[in-house]
């Protein structure tokens, strides 16, 4: 995710802005920058790459300023599209995190301005540039998050204004208080050297800070947002008070989600946007999609299948992508290859892209990362919008992909005629349910770990579940196995009768998948064989009554079948917690990498 650092006082703001940024570094970033204001002056220092790089003043004589670091969404990484954005007359800077879903049509309004950026941040600082009288920036600034739709975290400062308001909708912002001046960032990692004295905004709140005041917002009126003192290092700061990364990104997935999908749902007309550049032609001629992919990036695309195939007509393939060989027996000019990979640098990955483009195939890359190999060579493509995954298993990111290519699969469907207004609508609302149904399953992440620590000196787990259930248990399979180092295998329900069953006993937990859309009654029957062999079974159910005859069951909400979706994030946690009895090295995992850039 993007970060925020903004500091108004009695100090040189430079320095403290800066380290503020450095501090920000965990969380990911392609570009960063610095907007500093001083006796009607803004000076703006901005550019790709990394902190170390931006040419910052030796020093400065401002006390207000704000920096950013961002990680992209829209616009490659590049100086033009680093933050902060600043209007027509270079006197109003905005830093941004979030995503803007109208950007366009407001930018169509403001047809005399000159942008300079492809970013959606750009619109703030020149619709405050039109109603920014020069005296009351914090009613400007109300008036222009009013028009916008989306989520934000905002810090604007003006040329002539003391101080900086910032306003947030869908994106934390937390305010800091020391002596001699004031903070907001988006996390308190920014500025915990200065102060553990903080506040955390609400959504809809604007906040106006100067050197010795700060007052908030909301709806117009004046509220008070309660004053706490945070007691975490700055190390679990970073981790917003996880013990890892990848607890932290497990529980961001609600909101992670909801940035995946943001303005790219049309749920009353079944339609999506995906700002693809698919010919529709072209789209109703492919004959199949290939998806190439490794790893978790692989699950997700089996899950896609079955959604390609039911909802969207097309015959769709998954291959693992160190395994693809374009044969040439398919014809590809009607080929369309799909290249999952979160990263983007997946060497195996780029190779059967590759080899599939030299082959006449049209090729799509379905990526996190802005501006990455992937995403350059490929002829379309779609990020998934997770923001930056630290730890190296990948949790966030699997969901993010399943979800984008749900909105493919509808795209997709739609476009083939295969899919009617009324199924993608009832798909769509319920791929706008998962956020919400996964936070359901957070909130019972105590019970999970007592689970889990019960089973964590098993011989060897396995994971089963069908259809779209059968993805989740491969997924939920490598997760336990990467991290805890404990023998771990996923496969189709049907298929543990034909051998694997001989190693199934008493000490082997099998985890099953047992929700709607991934045929629950039928996975039942691979439980009780499981279950005569004296195995324990944990269930991830939608089923009745399950706890009567599972070990252990966790309820998966109703979601039109993508139940399984929300199950495999009962696995990640079952997955985290095991490793963490067994004191592993969560986040870093023995002789793995987060990005695999060898074949
Ligand atoms: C597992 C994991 C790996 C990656 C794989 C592909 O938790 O993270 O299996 O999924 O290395 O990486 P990307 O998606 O970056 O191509």
């Amino acid at each position: 995710m993007c970060g925020i650092v903004g500091y108004v006082g009695e100090s040189n703001a430079l320095p403290i802005v800066a380290s503020g940024l450095k501090n920000l570094e965990y969380r990911g970033y392609d570009s960063a920058g610095v907007a500093l204001s001083t006796d009607g002056r803004l000076d703006v220092f901005k550019s790709e790459g990394e902190i170390d790089d931006l040419e910052l003043p030796e020093s400065h004589p401002s006390t207000c300023g704000i920096g950013h670091t961002r990680w992209s969404t829209h616009g490659e990484p590049s100086d033009a599209n680093s933050h902060p954005h600043t209007d027509c007359t270079g006197d109003i800077s905005v830093v941004h995190n979030g995503i803007i879903d109208n950007y366009e049509a407001l930018k169509n309004e403001l047809s005399d301005h000159e942008f300079t950026s492809e970013t959606d941040t750009e619109v703030v600082p020149h619709l405050l540039e039109e109603t920014y009288d020069g005296d009351d920036l914090v009613s400007a600034v109300e008036h222009v998050v009013a028009q916008l739709d989306g989520s934000f975290a905002l810090a604007v400062t003006a040329a002539d204004h003391d101080g900086i308001v910032a306003a947030r909708r869908d994106s934390p912002l937390v305010l800091g208080f020391c002596d001699d001046g004031n903070f907001v960032a988006s996390d308190v990692t920014a500025f915990l050297e200065h102060t553990r004295e903080v506040a955390f905004l609400e959504d809809g709140d604007v906040a106006a800070l100067t050197d010795d005041s700060v007052t908030v917002r909301s709806a117009g009126e004046r509220v008070e947002r309660e004053r706490q003192t945070v007691d975490w290092e700055a190390d679990s700061a970073e981790k917003a008070g996880y013990e890892h990364y990848m607890l932290k990104e497990i529980h961001e997935q609600p909101q992670a989600l909801r940035q995946t999908i943001s303005g790219r749902l049309d749920v009353v007309n079944g339609e999506v946007d995906l700002e693809l550049d698919l010919p529709e032609q072209y789209l109703q001629s492919v004959e199949e999609i290939q998806i190439v992919a490794c790893g978790t990036s692989y699950h997700a695309g089996l899950y896609a299948r079955r959604l390609l195939e039911e909802h969207a007509d097309v015959r769709t393939s998954v291959e693992i992508a160190s395994e693809y060989e374009f044969t040439g027996g398919r014809d590809p000019w009607r080929t369309l290859v799909v290249a999952v990979s979160q990263s983007g640098e997946t060497a195996d990955t780029l190779r059967a892209m590759r080899t599939a483009s030299a082959a006449g195939a049209r090729t799509l890359a379905l990526t996190n990362t802005v501006g990455s190999t992937a995403a350059r060579e490929a002829d379309d493509v779609v990020y998934i919008r997770a923001g930056p995954e630290i730890g190296v298993a990948a949790t966030k990111t699997f969901a993010a992909q399943v979800t984008t290519l749900a909105l493919l699969t509808v795209e997709v469907g739609r476009t083939r005629g295969a899919l009617s207004g009324d199924r993608a609508s009832t798909l769509l609302e319920n791929v706008r349910g998962i956020p919400g149904a996964i936070q359901q399953v957070l909130d019972a992440d105590e019970s999970i770990r007592d689970v889990a620590r019960e089973y964590a000196d098993s011989d060897a787990f396995f994971f089963i579940g069908r259809k779209l259930g059968m993805p989740v248990s491969l997924e939920g399979a490598l997760k336990l196995k990467e991290i805890s180092y404990l023998h771990a295998e996923g496969f189709a329900g049907g298929e543990l009768k034909h051998g694997t069953l001989a190693l199934v006993t008493e000490d082997t937990p099998v985890l099953a998948v047992l929700t709607d859309g991934a045929n629950a009654s039928e996975t039942l029957r691979n439980v009780k064989e499981v279950e005569s062999r004296g195995a324990p079974v944990v269930g991830a159910s939608s089923l009745e009554n399950a706890e009567s005859f599972l070990d252990a069951s966790f309820t998966v909400p109703e979601l039109g079948g993508l139940e399984p979706l929300v199950a495999n994030v009962y696995l990640q946690l079952f997955a985290y917690h095991v490793a963490d009895e067994l004191g592993r090295n969560i986040d870093k995992p023995r002789n793995l990498a987060k990005s695999v850039t060898v074949e």
